[in-house]
């Protein structure tokens, strides 16, 4: 993986493909990935150059009946290199439980792309470390580990403005680090990003401070100016 990698999860937004084309142009660049709502990746892969592209999600069966959802081959065949797994929004509002995130985990790694799991404290408490904990027990395997990337999105930072103070975030950078050397053969070796307020002035110390391999981006990758900024941050300062 390139690193620093900046990957912009712009969730269920924009609402016209002319908009979508618009943030894509500001993202362009190496080293970021853009993840568009599935009816803008087709047009996404076709109006970028040098970005990669990802989807916020994917199903856990290869195909058949299973209304509304879409496979990893699919995300695939349009030229997707990464998938976004275990979100908490979808933790939350479709419950994803631990067991649909690690059959997401094996497929997506088994169709050659990279999945981006998320993982965090919903509250901000010492009871944080537990929780990291329990979501990253049994999730992977020796071989999975070498294949993902994780996001380190504490749940109260998400969207409210309020991100996690650098010094904290590098602690559990260091726990998360820790756990996988303990469990896996050459767990150490995974990326870690940070989500959760990331923000064009905030952005850049995750990498360099905190020491972050990159960042996961909700609200500020579909503002074009905003994200160009904090692109701008984060590779000039590396
Ligand atoms: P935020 O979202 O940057 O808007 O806080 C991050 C995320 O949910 O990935």
């Amino acid at each position: 993986m390139e690193t620093p990698l900046v990957v912009g999860n712009w969730k269920m937004n924009p609402q016209s493909e002319k908009e979508a084309v618009k943030i894509a142009s500001s993202s362009d660049r190496r080293g970021v990935v853009v993840c568009p709502p599935f009816p803008f990746l087709s047009l996404v892969k076709k109006s970028v150059k040098n970005c990669k592209i990802g989807a916020q999600n994917c199903f856990f069966e290869k195909k058949g009946p299973y209304t509304g959802e879409v496979s990893s081959s699919m995300i695939k065949g349009l030229g997707c290199d990464y998938v976004i797994v275990g979100h908490s929004e979808r933790r939350d509002l479709l419950k994803e439980d631990k067991e649909m995130i690690k059959k997401k985990i094996e497929v997506v790694v088994k169709e050659g792309l990279t999945p981006i799991i998320c993982i965090g404290e919903i509250e901000e408490n010492t009871k944080g470390l537990d929780y990291i904990k329990e979501q990253l027990s049994g999730l992977l395997s020796d071989y999975l580990v070498k294949k993902v990337i994780i996001a380190y999105e504490p749940v109260f930072a998400i969207g409210s403005g309020k991100p996690c103070d650098t010094e904290e975030a590098e602690k559990k950078k260091v726990f998360i680090k820790s756990i996988l050397a303990k469990n896996y053969q050459k767990g150490e070796i995974v990326p870690i990003l940070y989500g959760g307020s990331v923000n064009a002035k905030n952005g850049a110390d995750y990498i360099k401070k905190a020491g972050f391999d990159g960042l996961l981006v909700g609200g500020a990758s579909i503002k074009p100016k905003e994200f160009e900024l904090l692109i701008k941050n984060v590779f000039k300062k590396i």
